[in-house]
């Protein structure tokens, strides 16, 4: 029997309560398929931070981000909370998590289940089923950047070097008062490479016959023209899957206009964070849109698991939001985790319980409660066979 050890962390908001959720159908799927948790919850969020300040800056110390990564996963609800700075709890746990462990992938599928209506008309079950892959350590994430005050200064010098590539004269001398902003983006040839290549391995997994690889090369030349030409290389050792470039501009009108042409998704961080919220959109919204943080290589890091959405702070408590997504990031660890059989019973009796309809929460018009849908997924789930 496969024990596997996982953390917790329910976090701010309506990430504990979903995450209870989660942890239930987790547990039914244990006992179908014969394997067997070992939890640990972690306080880490808000209230916590506030009370003790431990991590000041940051949400959590680095000794406290460095034992996460004993786990077999971290199963995550959701961190944000108005009375915490950003820079603690997203810039300061969520994304220093991410780069911690070099969890370079973000996997954030969007399928059209039974029983749920896209808002694009006529799309049928399964007609939207894309595997969305969000490059998750480099591009505008890196945190390279500044700001200064219009005076002839050393910064504002170097500035101008920065942009000595640009391919138009400007003057960006700044009225004096004024004040610039600036943030840079960068990828590695490294980084590139690997997030497309696991594109790739997944299209092949998965058995599906084109990788589409989102840029905008035609612009920023320097960032994106390396990820392209990354692409092209990669996607030579791959030649039965066809290598499809959109750029993101264009791509973002064809995920609303025809959905169904895309089966992988590859895309730098910014753009992937914004375009999987719209590819969330098509499928029923965030209330089941899963996020995988992966480090592919479980040896080298620990990988995370979470929905897409954030902590959505004025429905703490309620019971009322849709687990789903926290459900579905528990079939994504699964998977991580290699435990492929039970990923599928989740998938499936999460299914099951959305097509029959009798539960459902105030997102697809019911007004079924949060705890209510666990039930529904969990005690459908043991009725399975494993
Ligand atoms: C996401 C979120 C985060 C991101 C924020 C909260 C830092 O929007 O996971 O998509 O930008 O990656
Ligand atoms: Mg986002």
């Amino acid at each position: 029997m496969n024990t596997y050890s996982v953390a917790l962390i329910g976090g701010d908001g309506i990430g504990p309560e979903i995450l209870r959720e989660g942890k239930k159908v987790m547990d039914a799927a244990a006992e179908v398929a014969g394997i067997t948790w070992k939890w640990k919850e972690y306080p880490y969020g808000a209230d916590h931070w506030l009370a003790t300040r431990k991590g000041f800056p940051t949400l959590v110390t680095e000794e406290e981000m460095a034992e996460l990564g004993q786990y077999d996963a971290v199963y995550f609800g959701a961190i944000g909370d108005p009375r915490v700075p950003d820079s603690a709890n997203q810039a300061g746990f969520l994304l220093w998590m991410r780069f911690y462990f070099d969890q370079y992938i973000n996997l954030r599928p969007a399928k059209l289940y039974r029983g749920v209506d896209s808002p694009l008309a006529g799309k049928k079950p399964h007609d939207i089923n894309i595997y969305f892959i969000r490059e998750n350590s480099e591009d505008f994430y890196i945190g390279l950047g500044g700001r200064f005050k219009g005076t002839r200064s050393s910064e504002e010098l170097e500035m101008k070097r920065a942009l000595c590539t640009a391919r138009f004269k400007l003057d960006i001398s700044l009225e004096p008062g004024d004040e610039m902003g600036y943030q840079i983006g960068a990828m590695s040839g490294r980084n590139a490479e690997r997030t497309i290549r696991y594109g790739f391995e997944l299209a092949r997994k998965k058995r599906l016959t084109r990788v589409t690889v989102l840029h905008k090369a035609n612009v920023l030349t320097k960032i994106y023209g390396l990820w392209v030409e990354r692409a092209t290389e990669v996607a030579k050792n791959y030649p039965d899957i066809e290598l499809d470039f959109a750029i993101v501009d264009a791509a973002t009108m064809w995920i609303v206009k025809r959905p169904e042409y895309f089966q992988v998704i590859v895309a730098p961080n910014m753009f992937g964070d914004i375009l999987s919220d719209l590819a969330a959109s098509t499928i029923g919204g965030l209330g089941f849109a899963p996020g995988g943080n992966i480090n592919p290589d479980r040896k080298a890091g620990v990988s995370m698991f979470e929905p897409i959405s954030g902590s959505a702070p004025k429905y703490k408590g309620l019971n009322k939001v849709n687990p789903i997504a926290q459900i579905l990031a528990g079939k994504l660890m699964l998977e991580h985790l290699g435990e492929d059989r039970a990923a599928e019973l989740v998938e499936q009796a999460t299914e099951d319980v959305l097509a029959a309809g009798k539960v459902r929460t105030y997102d697809i018009g019911g007004k079924s409660t949060c705890s209510e849908m666990g039930d529904a997924v969990a005690e459908r789930l043991l009725r399975l066979k494993a």
